[in-house]
Parts: C-alpha cells; sequence; structure tokens
C-alpha cells in the first residue's frame, strides 16, 4: 500500500508539477485532493511545456490513472478548457482521468463574489487568484454547495441551482451592488460542460483503495503550499483549502496509514504571490534578479511572484506540519549567477532570538530574519545529471539546507525539463 504525498512546503509555485510528472514514471496512479485552479503546475518534456490547472500532473505519462479527489474545488469550463489543451496536444485521457462525486463545482457567482470580496476588503486584501476558490470552499463548509455527482444529473442540478441562486441574489444585488444571475441562464450554459465531463464520474475512494490493497503506487499531488494552508499557514493570507499532507485523509478518502512517504518540494529560495508577510522577501537587486532568472510569474495569473532568500525557520515548521520525510529540491540553476548566498536561520522578534515560526501573522510580518552567507557556485548547473557532478559550494549549500531543516534530499531538479533532475536517493526507496 504504497502512497506518497508531494507537499509544497513554502507558498506554492516550488516545482510540485515538474516532480509529481518525473515521479509519476514510477507511479500508477496521481491523485489531486485539495484546491482547483488557483493552482498552475508546469511540466515541460521535451521542451514543450504543459500548464496543468485541476487536471493530475501524472496525465502526460500514457497508462497513469489520474483522478480529481473529493476534496477539490472544479471549475467545469476550466477543465473543459484543459481537456481540449490535452485533445490538441494529442494526450489520450480518455478511461484514465477520474472525477469524484464528491467534487463541489465552482459555480459563476463563486467567481464574482471572489472579486466582490477583494474589492470589499480593499487594503486588506488577500491577493487571491480570482477563481472563486474562497467562496467555493465557504458553500461547501456552509453546507449550500453543488457536487459533482449533482452537476452531473440534470434534474438534480437544476434545482439545487434554483435553490442556491434565490439567496445568492440576494447577496449579490443587496450586499455587493452586483448584477443577479438567472438559474435558467446558468443551467443551459453549463449542460455541455455537464455532457462533457459527466462520463469522467467515478467513485474515486473505491478507485484509490483498490490500486493501494494491489501493491499500485498511488502518488497524491497537492496544491498551493504549507504557508498557504487554511490552518497553519499565514492566515488570513492563505488559501480556503488543507494543504498539508494531512489533507490527502479527507481530500482523497484514505487513512494516514495508506501513507508511506511525505515528498517536501523546497525550491532554493522562496516566493510567495498575492498578500500576506514574508520574512526573507528581497525588495532590492538581488529580488529582481531571482525573479527574471527563475521566471518568477504566476502559472494562473501572470503576477510576478515576490522573491526572497531560503527561510530554514519557516521550512522546518512545514516539516513538522507534514510530518516530511525527504526534500525535492528545486530551482537552484536560478542561483548559478550570485556571488553570495544566504539562508535565514533564526528571527528576531522585538530583540528576541526565536527559531519556530511565529503563530500570528502579525509577528510574522515584524520578525527580522537572521542570515547565515554561503559562497556561490558561480556555474552553470543546469546541464549537471548527478550529485557528484554538482560543484562543491553547490552541494555545501544543499547539505547546509538538509542539516538545518533536519531532512534529507531525495531528488534535486537543476531546469524545468524531466530530464533535468538528479535523483540523490529514491523517494520510493
Ligand atoms: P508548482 O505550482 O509547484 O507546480 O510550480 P509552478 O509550475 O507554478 O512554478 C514552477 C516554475 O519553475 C515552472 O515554470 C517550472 O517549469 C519551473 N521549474 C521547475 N523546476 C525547475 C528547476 O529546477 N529549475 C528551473 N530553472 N525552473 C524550474
Ligand atoms: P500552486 O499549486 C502560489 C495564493 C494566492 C493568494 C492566496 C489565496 O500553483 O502552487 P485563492 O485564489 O486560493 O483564494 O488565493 O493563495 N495561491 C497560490 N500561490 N501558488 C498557488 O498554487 C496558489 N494558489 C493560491 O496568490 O495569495
Ligand atoms: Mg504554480
Amino acid at each position: 500500500m504504497p502512497g506518497y504525498v508531494i507537499v509544497g512546503m513554502q507558498w506554492g509555485d516550488e516545482g510540485k508539477g515538474k516532480i509529481v510528472d518525473y515521479l509519476t514514471a514510477e507511479a500508477d496512479m496521481v491523485v489531486r485532493h485539495q484546491g482547483g485552479n488557483n493552482a498552475g503546475h508546469t511540466v515541460v518534456v521535451d521542451g514543450k511545456q504543459t500548464v496543468l490547472h485541476l487536471i493530475p500532473s501524472g496525465i502526460l505519462h500514457d497508462g497513469t490513472v489520474c483522478i480529481i479527489g473529493n476534496g477539490t474545488v472544479l471549475d467545469p469550463e476550466v477543465l473543459c478548457k484543459e481537456l481540449d489543451s490535452l485533445d490538441a496536444s494529442q494526450c489520450a485521457y480518455h478511461d484514465r482521468l477520474f472525477i469524484s462525486s464528491g467534487a463541489h463545482i465552482i459555480m459563476p457567482y463563486h467567481k464574482v463574489l471572489d472579486g466582490a470580496q477583494e474589492k470589499f476588503r480593499g487594503s486588506r486584501k488577500i491577493g487571491t487568484t480570482g477563481r472563486g476558490i474562497g467562496p467555493a470552499y465557504a458553500d461547501k463548509a456552509d453546507r449550500a454547495a453543488i457536487r459533482f455527482a449533482d452537476f452531473v444529473t440534470p434534474d438534480l442540478f437544476r434545482s439545487k441551482l434554483a435553490e442556491i441562486l434565490e439567496y445568492k441574489n440576494v447577496l449579490l444585488t443587496k450586499v455587493f451592488d452586483e448584477k443577479p444571475l438567472d438559474a435558467d441562464a446558468v443551467f443551459d450554459s453549463y449542460q455541455g460542460f455537464a455532457d462533457r465531463l459527466r462520463p469522467l464520474a467515478a467513485d474515486t475512494v473505491a478507485m484509490v483503495h483498490e490500486a493501494l490493497a494491489t501493491g499500485k503506487r498511488v502518488v497524491f499531488e497537492g496544491a498551493q503550499g504549507t504557508m498557504l494552508d487554511l490552518d497553519h499557514g499565514t492566515f488570513p493570507f492563505v488559501t480556503s483549502s488543507t494543504t498539508l499532507a494531512g489533507g490527502v485523509c479527507s481530500g482523497s478518502g484514505v487513512g494516514p496509514r495508506e501513507v508511506q512517504g511525505v515528498i517536501g518540494i523546497v525550491k532554493a529560495y522562496s516566493t510567495r504571490v498575492g498578500e500576506g508577510p514574508f520574512p526573507t522577501e528581497l525588495m532590492d537587486e538581488t529580488g529582481e534578479t531571482l525573479r527574471k532568472q527563475g521566471h518568477e510569474f504566476g502559472a494562473t495569473t501572470g503576477r510576478p511572484r515576490r522573491c526572497g532568500w531560503l527561510d530554514c525557520v519557516q521550512l522546518r515548521r512545514a516539516a513538522k506540519l507534514n510530518g516530511t520525510t525527504g526534500i525535492v529540491l528545486t530551482k537552484p540553476d536560478v542561483l548559478d549567477v550570485l556571488d553570495i548566498i544566504r539562508i535565514c536561520t533564526a528571527y528576531d522578534l522585538d530583540g528576541k532570538r526565536i527559531s519556530e515560526f511565529p503563530t500570528q501573522v502579525e509577528d510574522v510580518a515584524r520578525v527580522k530574519p537572521v542570515y547565515e552567507e554561503m559562497p556561490g557556485w558561480k556555474q552553470d548547473i543546469s546541464g549537471c545529471r548527478s550529485w557528484d557532478s554538482l560543484p562543491g559550494n553547490a552541494r555545501r549549500y544543499f547539505e547546509r539546507i538538509e542539516k538545518l531543516i533536519d531532512v534529507p534530499i531525495n531528488i534535486v531538479s537543476v531546469g524545468p525539463g524531466r530530464e533535468q533532475t538528479i535523483t540523490h536517493r529514491s523517494p520510493f526507496a
């Protein structure tokens, strides 16, 4: 029963998509268990880039079963567009892509409300992706929502939609001064999506259990990152789902005993999109260099990502929160040009040295990072294909990270391409 979790250890965009695709070569099933199309997971195979938002990043491997689990929120229009792009690139997904009947549907009012709420928050905005994620999860918690099984059953979809819109239209018009939505018009415009997606409906819980019980290797693909977790992230500047490894259990219907390994994806520096505190953020030329060298622009919204040094206080917290058993270090090649590389090892909070990530966002905003410095390696590592061929200073940087977070390195990624990957110690060993 080997289940492995891939989890973002920072604020998202660590390179989860690339690593899930890489590991899928040795996996039978890939499961998305939370989030929606706020995610943008980039996979580059033979120079061709594919950005996936909801479809699991294992889809580019023939024969791998891909599951969109019950813990996700699903925008049917966006998913159909994603399927179009798979069709265009002749990636066959029929009979191996399945959607849980319990996945929640993102409806047009969720997207309108996401924008309207952000506008209302003004200077306190979260900087959401605007994809309706928060409002869709709020409706799930409020038990006033449409699930995938309802959506693909026309009578149920029609009646639930009419009932929900009665309330949503009051909210839209009276509170947010937005236009009301017409239930019939929404129903009609969504029927094409429902028809197309209906054949993908499945009892995915049974499928995942069947795979685990027959010794198949299942990879659970996390979206977003640890510090965006609804409970343990920098609340309220977080997303609305459980992004931690523990979310796998509720989001795909398995018990914790099914998880054999938790593989944490760590970018060799830090980035964050949207608002919220970011202790090691660089507002200077070095930050600009990281953004440029690392092409740090959002895969979903195109927004420039905020960049900063690696933060081992934050990463130690992430290792605890996820029970991380091994890490994958991505994008160290972006640091190739730097003379000096800094690592945050502790924080100063009001003159006191602390080594634990603060629980209150106001404190996170006030901490001053304490750095140690290491010399750069000043050479192109994107062509390295073995640990031993990496420059000494690069290896020393990686080993220092390993020591500071106290989790062993499994893999180092030295470029966006599938082949630009060095397995140091197999995470499946
Ligand atoms: P995800 O959301 O965690 O899947 O990450 P994104 O796809 O949003 O962002 C990661 C970006 O870095 C993508 O453009 C990837 O193609 C790219 N990438 C992934 N690994 C590496 C790497 O090791 N080096 C470089 N230079 N780029 C990488
Ligand atoms: P992947 O899977 C980076 C951020 C948004 C915003 C906050 C809330 O590609 O790593 P939301 O739309 O979820 O309500 O926005 O979360 N965010 C991400 N940042 N990578 C992501 O996904 C993100 N998904 C959401 O920028 O700050
Ligand atoms: Mg991303």
